[in-house]
């Protein structure tokens, strides 16, 4: 609630006046059936037009006056509620963009965008609403009460009897409902994230050819959700007439204890007929109060869902010397000392003692069976995770000591799974470094082997990508996600089998390029191919999470029998 507080803050004035024009609205609305009380008694019964006019007049110009006070209030909770919305969607965005790898492991993509989108929305919702109708409610009902009991005191103790009546009957809905209500609102929770998850992975999908699949799952939590909409709705279905009767029985009451009244001369016909519309507004009150009340109860999940979000501390940040920002990476040494790391809430540690030691301008070559932990290990140079034992150093110096900014602008990645943006190849290039002129764009990309495939295309560098652009496939992909790294000019630049879907050919070349270009950058690349492994100074063997071996790799074909095995089934390929 501090939170949003914070954000509601800038509203405070239109939080302030938002009451006072509900209640000028209530006003007007509430006392239009004592004017018509007013009409009838004083005017058509006693045959004196001139009340009627005078009256009349008087009902027009305070119903206008209260629909003006209520048009403002729309308008006013109109711009408050959707401001905060959009204030509250970028805060969110902002934290989610602090977020490290880890952090956003453990709340997943299609669970952020279900709370930037529909749970931003739905709280957006409930601040319009309780602008206008929570205090409208109360407000009617006090004064509906109020004018009831100004009309004819008598009359006003049926009152008490329906009332209670009806409350009872409203609460019992809502307490019969509510829970109905809440699991429909998780039901389209669920719903909504197998949709958000399919989508992120339709490529997955498509590939493994689990439409079906997919798709029953779909229909699954479709089902599931319109069960539980029948269930809820036939609730209300039930409890209508119910309220229907005690509210016609309320009137029948009104009528004959009043009716009674009249013809005794206690009561006028008139005042009757208001008392018959203020009941009418009593209900109305109730009806929207338990309304106001269901709101808030499905908001409150995800309230829930977006504060969890903004209170999450980044996993990875700064230490105190790294706030600093004084250190610079100059040289690109990398050293692991004795390092262990652990997945948060994995059960094992997924490297264990890893040591070893690389010179400014050496290539490495890391190579394992899948899942050995290759992408793991040079993931925690970067700090994209952090160790769990053990020390990683870039020129001596542990990576924590240095901001995490220098840290990403001199540790180059391009990961396994790696996305460009929708829009030009030239602003996807560019990304990686905004200041790079055309030449640096040109030599980048065609050190990554993309010049020529972007050259062959009728807009070359200003090609749209992406939505409504043109599609390339994965290998071309690739190359502009090398490019766009290489803008950079990292000390450090990580190649996690960032060239598996272009041909050795190409790749081969785009290896001597950066050996030309990146002479003094340390480069790490994760490959399965044999010639990159050949062509490396060093080769890193992971097993399982450790070091099998590491070395010049005609060392490790004679000492490594791993190394032998990757090599021999590489060839055969
Ligand atoms: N984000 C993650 N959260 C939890 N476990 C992970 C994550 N990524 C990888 N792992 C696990 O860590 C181990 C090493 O994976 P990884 O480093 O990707 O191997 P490689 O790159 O050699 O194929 C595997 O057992 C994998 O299941
Ligand atoms: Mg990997």
């Amino acid at each position: 609630m501090k939170k949003y507080w914070k954000i509601l803050k800038k509203y405070r004035a239109s939080l302030w006046l938002s009451p006072f024009l509900v209640f000028i609205g209530v006003v007007g609305e509430t006392i239009q059936p004592y004017f018509m009380a007013r009409i009838v008694d004083d005017g058509v019964m006693q045959n004196d037009l001139s009340v009627i006019t005078r009256t009349g007049i008087l009902m027009i110009a305070v119903s206008i006056l209260g629909l003006t006070a209520s048009v403002i209030n729309i308008y006013v909770s109109s711009r408050t509620s959707i401001g905060f919305g959009t204030d509250l969607r970028s805060s969110l965005f902002r934290k989610i963009q602090q977020l490290a790898f880890p952090d956003i492991d453990y709340f997943s993509s299609a669970s952020l965008i279900t709370r930037l989108t529909n749970d931003v929305t739905r709280i957006q919702q409930v601040i319009m609403m309780s602008m206008r109708i929570m205090l409208r409610a109360p407000m009617m009902l006090v004064m509906a009460i109020f004018f009831i009991i100004h009309i004819n005191t008598d009359l006003a103790l049926i009152l008490t009897a329906s009332v209670p009546l009806l409350a009872i009957s409203v609460y019992l809905i809502l307490r019969k409902g509510f829970p109905f209500f809440l699991i429909v609102q998780q039901k389209i929770d669920a719903l909504n994230g197998v949709v958000r998850e399919n989508l992120i992975n339709i490529r997955v999908v498509k590939s493994f050819v689990r439409e079906d699949f997919e798709t029953e799952k779909f229909v699954r939590n479709s089902e599931d959700l319109r069960d539980m909409v029948i269930k809820a709705s036939n609730i209300i279905v039930a409890m209508f007439p119910m309220m229907q009767l005690i509210m016609n029985l309320s009137i029948l009451a009104i009528l004959w204890f009043g009716g009674v009244k009249v013809m005794s001369g206690q009561l006028l016909v008139g005042e009757l007929i208001s008392f018959v519309n203020y009941l009418m507004q009593v209900l109305m009150g109730l009806m929207m109060l338990s309304m106001v009340i269901m709101t808030y109860a499905r908001a409150s999940a995800s309230s829930k869902r977006i504060v969890e979000v903004l209170d999450k501390e980044p996993s990875l940040s700064d230490t105190p010397e790294g706030q600093q920002g004084h250190h610079a990476i100059r040289e690109g040494r990398v050293s692991f000392r004795n390092v262990s790391f652990r997945y948060t809430g994995g059960e094992t540690d997924v490297l264990r003692q890893i040591d070893f030691d690389v010179q400014p301008g050496e290539t490495i070559a890391v190579v394992g069976m899948t899942g050995s932990g290759k992408s793991s290990m040079l993931q925690l140079i970067p700090r994209l995770y952090d160790v769990t034992g053990g020390q990683v150093l870039i020129d001596g110096r542990n990576v924590k000591d240095y901001a995490l900014d220098e840290l990403h602008h001199k540790v180059g990645v391009v990961l396994q799974k790696n996305e460009l943006f929708t829009g030009t190849i030239g602003e996807n290039l560019r990304w990686g470094n905004a200041n790079a002129t055309a030449e640096e764009v040109e030599e980048a990309a065609r050190a990554a082997e993309a010049h020529d495939f972007i050259a062959s295309f009728p807009d070359g560098y200003d090609t749209v990508l992406g939505r409504g652009g043109v599609n390339i496939s994965g290998g071309q992909k690739q190359r502009l996600c090398i490019a766009r790294a290489l803008l950079r000019k990292p000390k450090v630049l990580i190649l996690d089998d960032s060239t598996s879907a272009v041909d050795s050919e190409t790749e081969l070349k785009i290896r001597s390029n950066l050996n030309r270009l990146l002479k003094d950058t340390t480069l790490f690349i994760i490959t399965q191919r044999i010639h990159t492994m050949q062509s490396a100074d060093r080769v890193i063997v992971l097993e399982d999470g450790e070091i099998d071996a590491i070395g010049r790799p005609e060392e490790l074909m004679l000492s490594s029998t791993i190394y032998q095995e990757i090599y021999n089934s590489q060839r055969n390929t």
